[in-house]
Order: structure tokens, then C-alpha cells, then sequence
């Protein structure tokens, strides 16, 4: 479904195998096309742009080829044997050889031999996989009922804190990128196949994953352990920049203090409401839930929305592109009504139920949502820094995926 059109960079260590035998892959049997669309490789474990698949594609080559030459000599000798010693009329008891202690020997042997050798490319494959490198990008990945958080340990904020990224992870190409994966609540995994396997995210732990590709674009995640009603729409991207366009990135998100609005203007009256709520009708302060850096907003509950102004997806993936923008103002409206396990708050007045819950909204109106919405999308990074600016809008990506709450 995505970025499947770019020319493709072909730095790292390759080797020579027909692009379509790559995609079809033999790992790529279960080339998981979640979305159902079939054309375009959206998630795909045999895509080679990635280190950590192409070890795997590899080990899995010889496993396989290993298992067939084992299967025909098998074979070979079940047919043989069949042949050679069927049943004739005349033939008096066959032969006995219980107790042949050679062929028992070599009935023993060679299983384990056969079992050693696949253990020993199963091995040195974790080890080639495992040790991260000094150099790596490092990630600290946060899992949610139902979204993500990416923060950089190495890139504090001149605002305070370290750059982080809601639903929307930017990493460089050409580089290992380490991730420490938790979780805040219960059981989710971090899975993006384009770039490399897939690790749990386990409340009170902190595992260690790598990912990389060589490739520029955008790649589709998704939480892969079920983990509540949303588990389907706990979706993120991750974009992979050219080097120095991520340092450039890096550098600005770094820099960046969420703008300051103009007197009077609607951002202005959307700043107050997301900083204050409304005590009067109840309204929750967005801020309570949500980081914007450089602002006093500094919760942790909910994504972090410091870029959201840049960001192409609402509700961790659900909607994208122009759909997004639409769905926007009815997000923040009634978000557990469009997406099913939501804990936002809705913002409509009206009784709902929430984890079973009957809980009453506090209200907004629609005038004030809108001025919330526009203070949200003025949260811009430079356009310099705008991660997605590269990356094509297909009419598959700028349509909804999730039109169906
Ligand atoms: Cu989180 Cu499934």
C-alpha cells in the first residue's frame, strides 16, 4: 500500500537474486498482507532492503534447501526399498535384522547430525543479529492501548525533555536502529516486517530490537499481539530518511518549541482550551493526557503531539492523508466512538460508555473543537524537517484505511 514506487538505493551488502524471486520470496510465503490489498508489498518479511530479512531470507534458503535434499534422499530410498523388496509369491519369512547394530547406529547419527546443522545456521544467524552496535540509532518505543510513543534517549529538546514522536517513527537508512520496546499497560509487540522481525512490548521490561533498511520511504507497523479492542488500529509508520535529511530532522525536532499563536486567533482560543479544557462544562484539558514540547503540556498518558501538525495519520494509523484531516475534528469530538477502547474523553456532552463504563463527556462545541484543531495542526516542524515530504501520497495512502470505525 505504500511507497512501493521509489527507485531503490542499493547500499548495503547484496547479493545477486532476481527481484521478483526476492518479493515472492520464499520467507515471503507468508508475506502478510494484512489490509488484504495484494498489488502493492505493504508488509512483507521478504523485503531484502533490510539487513535483519536478508539474514533470515538467507538461513531460510539453505534450511530449506537442505530440507529438500533430505526429502529426495528419503524418498529415494522409501521407493527404492518398496521396489526392491515387495512381496513374491514364492518368498518363504524375509530376512531378520533386528539387533543390526551398524544400521542402528546410523539411524541415530545421521538425525542428529542433520539437527546439529540446522541448529548451527539457526545460531550463528541470533548471533549476527543480536549484538547491537555502537553505532545505532537509538529508539525508546512506548506500546498503549492503542498507540506509540518514539522517543530519542540521545536527542534532548533545547525545551526540555528528548524528542519524541507519536504513532510516527523517523529512522535513517543505512544505519541499525536499536529500539527498546515496553509497554505502559499490557501486551503489545512492535511489528514492522519491512524492516526487520518483530519483538513484544511487555509491561516492566525493556527488550531490545533492531531494525533498518536501506531504502528510503514509509513502511506500515502494527501492534501484533492482541491487546484489547483497538489492537487492529494500534498501527504506526515508520519513515526512513536519507542520512543527512534525518539529521536535518533530528536537528530541527531537537530545536523545536511549539509555535506561539497569535493573539486572538483561533489557534490562540485552541492553545487556552487545550491547555485549560473548560471547567465550566466539564471539558478535560488535553494537556492532562498530551506532550507538546515546548508548551507547559507535558502528559504522558496519551501520544505525544508535539509534530502533529506534520504527522500524516490520526488515531495511530486509522485514517491518513486528506481522510485524516476530515476526521479530525469528529476525533476529538467522540474518539471512543470511532475507534472501539479509546480512553480520550469525549467532548460532546452526552452519556457513553467507556471499559463498560458509563461515563458523561464533558462539552465542547463545535466552534471550540475546530479552534482545538487548528491550534493541533499549526504543531509544525520546519518544512525542512517535514519527514513526509518525500514520500509520495498515493491514492492508496491518502485513502482511508480505517474508513470503517
Ligand atoms: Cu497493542 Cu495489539
Amino acid at each position: 500500500m505504500l511507497n512501493t514506487n521509489h527507485s531503490r538505493r542499493r547500499g548495503g551488502p547484496r547479493r545477486g537474486l532476481p527481484p521478483q524471486l526476492a518479493r515472492a520470496g520464499l520467507l515471503g510465503v507468508g508475506a502478510a498482507l494484512l489490509t488484504g490489498c495484494g498489488s502493492q508489498q505493504l508488509l512483507s518479511i521478504g523485503d531484502l532492503s533490510s539487513a535483519y530479512n536478508r539474514e533470515m531470507f538467507w538461513m531460510s534458503v539453505w534450511a530449506i534447501a537442505f530440507s529438500i535434499v533430505i526429502f529426495i534422499g528419503v524418498s529415494y530410498a522409501l521407493f527404492y526399498t518398496v521396489r526392491k523388496f515387495r512381496e513374491d509369491r514364492n518368498d518363504a519369512e524375509p530376512e531378520q535384522f533386528h539387533g543390526n547394530n551398524r544400521l542402528e547406529t546410523i539411524l541415530v547419527v545421521v538425525p542428529v547430525l542433520i539437527v546439529m546443522l540446522l541448529s548451527v545456521l539457526t545460531v550463528r544467524t541470533m548471533a549476527r543479529l543480536n549484538p547491537t552496535p555502537q553505532n545505532a540509532v537509538k529508539v525508546d518505543v512506548l506500546g498503549k492501548q492503542f498507540w506509540w510513543n518514539f522517543g530519542y534517549p540521545a536527542a534532548p529538546a533545547a525545551a526540555g525533555g528528548n524528542v519524541t514522536n507519536g504513532n510516527e517513527l523517523v529512522i535513517p537508512t543505512r544505519s541499525p536502529v536499536a529500539l527498546t520496546i515496553t509497554s505502559g499497560d499490557v501486551i503489545h509487540a512492535f511489528w514492522a516486517p519491512n524492516l526487520g522481525g518483530q519483538r513484544d512490548a511487555t509491561p516492566g521490561t525493556h527488550k531490545t530490537w533492531q531494525i533498518d533498511t536501506d531504502r528510503a520511504g514509509a513502511y506500515q507497523g502494527n501492534c501484533n499481539v492482541l491487546c484489547g479492542a483497538s489492537h487492529a488500529n494500534m498501527r504506526f509508520k515508520v519513515i526512513a530518511l536519507d542520512p543527512e535529511q534525518y539529521n536535518t530532522f533530528l536537528q530541527a525536532a531537537q530545536a523545536y518549541r511549539a509555535p506561539e499563536p497569535a493573539p486572538g486567533s483561533a489557534e490562540a482560543r485552541g492553545y487556552t482550551l487545550f491547555m485549560q479544557g473548560n471547567p465550566a462544562t466539564g471539558a478535560l484539558a488535553c494537556a492532562a493526557c498530551h506532550r507538546v514540547q515546548g508548551t507547559p503540556a507535558a502528559g504522558a498518558a496519551g501520544p505525544d503531539l508535539s509534530f502533529f501538525g506534520t504527522r500524516r495519520t490520526l488515531g495511530a494509523g486509522m485514517w491518513e492523508g486528506e481522510r485524516a484531516q476530515e476526521m479530525l475534528h469528529g476525533w476529538i469530538k467522540h474518539s471512543p466512538a470511532l475507534k472501539p477502547g479509546s480512553l480520550m474523553p469525549a467532548y460532546d456532552g452526552q452519556e457513553y460508555r467507556l471499559n463498560g463504563k458509563v461515563q458523561k463527556a464533558g462539552l465542547l462545541t463545535d466552534a471550540e473543537i475546530d479552534d482545538i484543531a487548528a491550534y493541533l495542526r499549526s504543531l509544525r516542524l520546519p518544512e525542512e524537517a517535514n519527514y513526509w515530504r518525500d514520500v509520495p501520497v498515493t491514492s492508496q495512502n491518502a485513502s482511508a484505511q480505517g474508513g470503517n470505525p
